[in-house]
């Protein structure tokens, strides 16, 4: 049976002309350099055993042509790969099995913003940014706040359930998700949720298909929460001296100074020095051992100022031996933009790396980052620490040689790493997904049952596993 699954049409002369029909043949490539640019995302090709390659893409510009293109697929059976802006982090939008990548990046509008019920409608190939500005803009937020929100298309951050900056306060982007239109797998179009704060009416299909990595189901528009916008935000960089009593301090923010920030977020040294090379710009603590961001925000300016003269004095308190306070937005642009050039420092400096997305319960960082030294020292491999340390998600980076055994070493160093993260209470990932890259070592985390059950629920939504097949887990 698994065989079948697995044994598609190819993309023939009849099959372009179908797809021409049905959405325009100007929304139809094939052109060998464009299939090229779709056919990866932002993981290096050298962390795969070969190069895999579409065989047509289409950029839908509406429901009904996402419906027709699935339709013919059905018919077809032709593996369709949905495609956001191609920012993602595990392969999610390799076309693993060839067929047809299909690009949201038409469907870029913003359909509508209900201030009454305070949503905002939008279709999956908007950026995530201009969703969060078009709502600043009336004095409203959108808390979804990826680091690659500048790029990123929000059907992406649905599809990854992407987490981002302001988790440990508004949860990630399952959480701002009421609503959900899809195309299914045989075409036919549905709502799942709807513009209420609440419902129990059925299975809430919403947060199952959001983090589904497309594999369910093809979300062609989405109803997100808003919230008001705070008045004020403050930024705080606390230098420490050590890694060890930076993260000592995480904890403490929340009991001692009984705040819950927007953002507690993390670098070690190599990870400021890898962003002052980058953007060729002293970092504020740079030459500090490691480095917590904390954000803050509330209505009254009063209240913040009171808030970072506690957290300042609480961190002097525990080891910080230099505070930043970031309350404009070139100084607070200052400290984002090192933060959030970590991940493009490490792609532009090195071509050989895994970009790690763990997750351990907050008190267990000491012991990840322990794990990661240990790991990497004993296959003589250098390595960053970054991330949202306030939900214990450490995107731990790791750097290959140069040598043609990467891929080998690679694959070693994850088998030997992914046990004893799970030994921590920790998992594979945090907000990045599995995709095609972390799939064949879900074994380590999910037992087989949750396999079988995944497996299962897959096969209910789409029983010719036509929708980004290859993704999520092994069926070898
Ligand atoms: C970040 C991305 C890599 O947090 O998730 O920078
Ligand atoms: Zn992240």
């Amino acid at each position: 049976m698994e065989d079948k699954l697995f044994s598609y049409g190819t993309v023939d002369n009849e099959i372009i002309k179908l797809l021409n029909d049905a959405i325009g043949a100007n929304n139809v490539s094939r052109d060998d350099e464009k299939l090229e640019t779709y056919s990866h995302d932002e993981v290096p090709s050298s962390t795969y055993d070969r190069p895999y390659k579409a065989e047509v893409l289409v950029f839908p510009e509406s429901t009904e042509h996402v419906s027709s293109i699935i339709k013919i697929a059905s018919t077809k059976h032709i593996p369709v790969t949905p495609r956001g802006a191609g920012t993602g982090l595990s392969g999610g939008a390799l076309p693993a099995y060839g067929g047809i990548v299909m690009s949201f990046e038409k469907m870029n509008k913003i359909l509508e913003l209900d201030k009454d019920n305070l949503t905002i409608t939008v279709e999956p190939g908007v950026v995530t940014a201009e969703i969060s500005r078009l709502a600043a803009a009336n004095n409203l937020l959108y808390a979804g706040d990826p680091c690659s929100g500048d790029a990123s298309f929000i059907g992406g951050n649905i599809a990854e359930n992407a987490g981002g900056n302001k988790v440990i306060k508004y949860g990630a982007t399952s959480a701002q998700i009421l609503a959900l239109e899809v195309v299914l797998a045989d075409g036919s179009v549905t709502w799942f949720g709807g513009k209420r704060r609440k419902d129990v009416t059925g299975l809430d299909f919403v947060h199952l298909l959001s983090g589904s990595e497309g594999i369910l189901a093809v979300v062609t528009k989405a109803v997100l929460k808003l919230l008001p916008l705070p008045r004020y935000s403050v930024d705080i960089l606390a230098a420490f001296k050590d890694v060890e009593s930076a993260i000592a301090f995480v904890p403490r923010i929340i009991t001692e100074a009984s705040m819950v920030p927007a953002s507690i977020e993390f670098l070690d040294r190599k990870a400021m020095k890898l962003a002052e090379d980058y953007l060729h710009t002293k970092v504020p603590a740079g030459e500090a051992g490691a480095a917590l961001i904390i954000q803050l925000e509330d209505n009254e300016q009063e209240q913040i100022e009171k808030q970072y003269e506690t957290i300042g004095k609480l961190s002097q308190e525990h080891g910080a031996y230099e505070v930043y306070i970031a309350d404009t937005r070139s100084t607070k642009d200052r400290i984002w933009q090192a933060r959030k050039s970590v991940p493009e420092a490490v792609s532009f400096f090195y071509s050989r790396y895994t970009k790690e997305d763990f997750v351990v319960p907050t008190n267990r960082v000491p012991d990840l980052l322990k794990l990661m030294r240990d790991t990497c020292g004993g296959h003589s491999l250098e390595w960053v620490a970054y991330g949202h340390v306030g939900d214990g998600n450490m995107h731990c980076t790791v750097f290959g040689p140069e040598t043609d055994d990467w891929h080998d070493v690679l694959v070693q160093v994850q088998h030997e790493m992914y046990p004893k993260i799970l030994e921590l209470g920790g998992t594979l990932s945090g907000e990045h997904g599995i995709g095609f890259k972390r799939k064949s070592y879900m074994k380590y985390f999910l037992d087989k049952e949750q396999i079988e059950l995944i497996k299962r629920v897959k096969l209910a939504f789409d029983p010719l596993n036509i929708l980004n097949p290859g993704k999520l887990i092994d069926w070898e």
